[in-house]
């Protein structure tokens, strides 16, 4: 066998196992659910929030993060959608100065990927 054509089938094979039981983004949004999941606990984003699918105290000092993927506004003031959620996540005092919510230094892609998580939720 030709080590392209083998090449090819060990991606296809890892291809196959990464779907497999992975949570799906909806149609259109970008980034690793699965991972955002992780990234989020590290920032301790659940010591402020509920967030769906991450076991902890029920804390309100922002509020639960379990109906993003409805929400028509974040934080009552930017239009929803998965690059004004990003930039909430990077620069919460850009979107909304005086926010609370503090910069915890998330890397962007650690930001797309939280996005992706709790858009898809
Ligand atoms: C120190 C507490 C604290 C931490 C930690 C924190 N947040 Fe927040 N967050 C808040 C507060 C307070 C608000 C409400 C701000 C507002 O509505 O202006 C908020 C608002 C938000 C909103 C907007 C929600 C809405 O009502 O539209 C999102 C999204 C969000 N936070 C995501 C995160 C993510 C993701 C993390 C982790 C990377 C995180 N937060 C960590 C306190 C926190």
């Amino acid at each position: 066998m030709k080590r392209s054509c083998l090449a090819m089938m060990l991606s296809a094979a890892a291809l196959l196992l990464a779907g497999c039981g992975a949570d799906r983004p909806p149609p259109g949004v970008q980034g690793d659910p699965q991972r955002g999941k992780i990234a989020l606990t590290q920032y301790a984003c659940h010591s402020c929030h509920v967030v769906p699918g991450v076991a902890g105290s029920q804390v309100y000092v922002g509020r639960p993060l379990d109906d993003l993927s409805k929400r028509r506004y974040i934080a009552g003031k930017v239009p929803n959608n998965q690059a004004s959620l990003v930039r909430f996540i990077l620069d919460p005092q850009a979107l909304d100065p005086g926010t609370a919510m503090p910069t915890l230094g998330v890397s962007e892609r650690d930001a797309l990927d939280i996005s992706a998580y709790l858009l898809s939720k």
